[in-house]
């Protein structure tokens, strides 16, 4: 079945006001500003205030998508939010986004895709406007990572950050911009190396392991940025290749905002050059499926590409999972 064009109407973002910066981290951890620049590129992150949670993070962005798409909440149809940190475990989190905006009428669902559930939501909510069963998608990647981490592992603490992003999709009209390409995909043998092991039915946690600090993240560093590395590349040459792209027709290479050392091998591996590709991790550390998906809105506002222009997304995550996208602006 050929599917309608789809394109991206509007974008918004969300960080919340406190930064966390590597010299405070210096005061909670063994670490120091020096190995955290170094290893991975981060110098701050953001951090979600008491009581705000993913959904409030979502919610913010989305109004901002809303008001540049020039959609009311009440003509959406359908909203998938992609997070690792819902509000609750049920029901999902872009329920609670669905009341806070009023958008009645629109489907809510979320999605757990890790680093690159933005671009899964995109994935599909491009195919459900395509083939004709919605009109107009919000999707959104937030995530509160705070409330997931063990503040006392420092492995894994200077990492992340909170935040979130979202898009407007809807058909494309003559002239306008589109989706040209996306791949998606997943390696579920991969499961151990990157993953929250408490909190879910595997391991509920309870009075005996509380204090384990179960649900927070854990990760085999080194085995994902190998991963990482090669998935995104095969994925991001895949949908250059089936837009018809070469490397010089790409304005901008927005990827997963996890390590500098990652971004400069891809961008190498791609033969793009470095001021080609976006750049924001040093500001908000990896915010996990938001990460892309602020990105994508700084980048646009910031005039990284103008409307015709290639860009091309990619991102890689927990699963292990990975996606690409090529979009004519
Ligand atoms: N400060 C100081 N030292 C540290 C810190 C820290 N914050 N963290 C680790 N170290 C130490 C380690 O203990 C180790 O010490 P040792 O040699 O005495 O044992 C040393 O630094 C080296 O550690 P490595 O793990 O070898 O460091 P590496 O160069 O691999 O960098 C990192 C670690 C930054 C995590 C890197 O492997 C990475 O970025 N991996 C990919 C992460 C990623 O892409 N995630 C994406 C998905 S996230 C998601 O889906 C939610």
């Amino acid at each position: 079945m050929s599917l309608a064009p789809v394109t991206i109407a509007g974008t918004g973002s969300y960080l919340p006001e406190k930064v966390l910066t590597n010299a405070d981290l210096e005061t909670i951890v063994d670490t120091t500003d020096e190995w955290i620049t170094s290893r991975t590129g981060i110098k701050a992150r953001r951090i979600a205030a008491e009581g705000q949670s993913t959904s409030d993070l979502a919610t913010e962005a989305a109004k901002k998508a809303l008001a540049q798409a020039n959609i009311a909440a009440e003509d959406l149809d359908l909203i998938i939010v992609a997070t690792i940190t819902p509000d609750t475990l049920t029901p999902a989190t872009a329920c609670y986004v669905q009341d806070n905006l009023e958008a009645r009428k629109a489907v809510a669902f979320d999605i757990s895709a890790a680093c690159s559930g933005f671009l899964y939501a995109m994935e599909m909510a491009r195919n459900l406007i395509g083939a004709g069963s919605f009109q107009n998608a919000l999707i959104i990647g937030a995530e509160k990572l705070s409330a997931f981490t063990n503040w006392e592992d420092r492995n894994t603490c200077v990492l992340f950050g909170d935040g979130a992003g979202a898009a407007v999709l809807r058909k494309s009209e003559e002239g306008e911009g589109r989706i040209l390409a996306m791949e998606i995909g997943t390696d579920g043998a991969q499961t151990g190396i990157l993953n929250i092991p408490g909190g879910g039915s595997a391991c509920p946690i309870t009075i005996d392991n509380a204090n384990d600090k179960l649900a927070s993240l854990s990760m085999l560093g080194k085995e994902v940025f190998r991963h990482a590395v090669t998935r995104m590349k095969t994925a991001a040459t895949k949908v250059v290749e089936e837009a018809g792209l070469e490397s010089k027709d790409i304005a901008q290479v927005i990827p997963h905002q996890a390590n500098l050392r990652i971004i400069d091998a891809i961008a190498d591996r791609l033969t793009i050059d470095n001021d080609k590709v976006f750049v924001n991790l040093h500001k908000y550390g990896n915010t996990s499926a938001a990460a892309v998906a602020i990105a994508l809105d700084e980048a646009a506002r910031e005039g990284k590409f103008k409307r015709g222009e290639n860009i091309v997304c990619v991102v890689f995550g927990a699963g292990l999972t990975w996606a690409a996208a090529a979009i004519e602006w």
